[in-house]
């Protein structure tokens, strides 16, 4: 317990909250890619960044489960900006549209936070034929941020 609330030089602690450590930050102006923005770590990270005021760019391949992680934002913050756009990233096919898709937008890309993940799938390839894992996790994201 003493080593998840023991605070670093930063004053906060493995234990601290996203909405701790972004208290008092004004993000508006800014945009945010979040991948994998659909569950998890990446759901509360979008969430957060959209308190505060940051317009967050949900990319997910499951386009309903983005729908309504967007839906409980907009009912937490109303005046959030939040899209939630199409990323496969087992396909460079999905990660070059995804890209063209949001440069046609014309937004500032100031964040881009490339989550999305899977752990110890069984063996399979991606749509590229690259090791399932090994693509999304690491090889695809080198397409998606250059
Ligand atoms: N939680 C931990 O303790 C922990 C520890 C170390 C590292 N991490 C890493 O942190 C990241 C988030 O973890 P988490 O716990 O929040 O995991 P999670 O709840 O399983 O979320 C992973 C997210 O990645 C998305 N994703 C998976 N494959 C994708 C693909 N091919 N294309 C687009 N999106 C894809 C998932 O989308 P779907 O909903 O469509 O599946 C989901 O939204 C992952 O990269 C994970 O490896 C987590």
């Amino acid at each position: 317990m003493w080593l998840f609330s023991r605070k670093g030089a930063s004053g906060f602690s493995w234990s601290s909250t996203a909405e701790e450590v972004t208290e008092g930050l004004d993000g508006s102006g800014l945009t945010a890619i979040v991948t994998g923005a659909s569950s998890g770590i990446g759901a509360e990270t979008a969430r957060v960044l959209a308190l505060r005021g940051v317009h967050v760019v949900m990319a997910v391949r499951n386009l309903s489960s983005g729908a309504t992680v967007k839906e409980s934002i907009l009912k937490e913050v109303p005046s959030a900006k939040v899209d939630v756009m199409e990323l496969d990233l087992t396909s460079m096919e999905s990660v070059k549209k995804f890209a063209s898709e949001f440069k046609s937008r014309s937004l500032p890309l100031n964040i881009l936070i490339n989550n999305a993940g899977v752990m110890a799938t069984p063996f399979e390839l991606s749509k590229d034929g690259i090791e399932l894992q090994f693509a999304t996790n690491h090889a695809i994201f080198f397409l998606l941020t250059f």
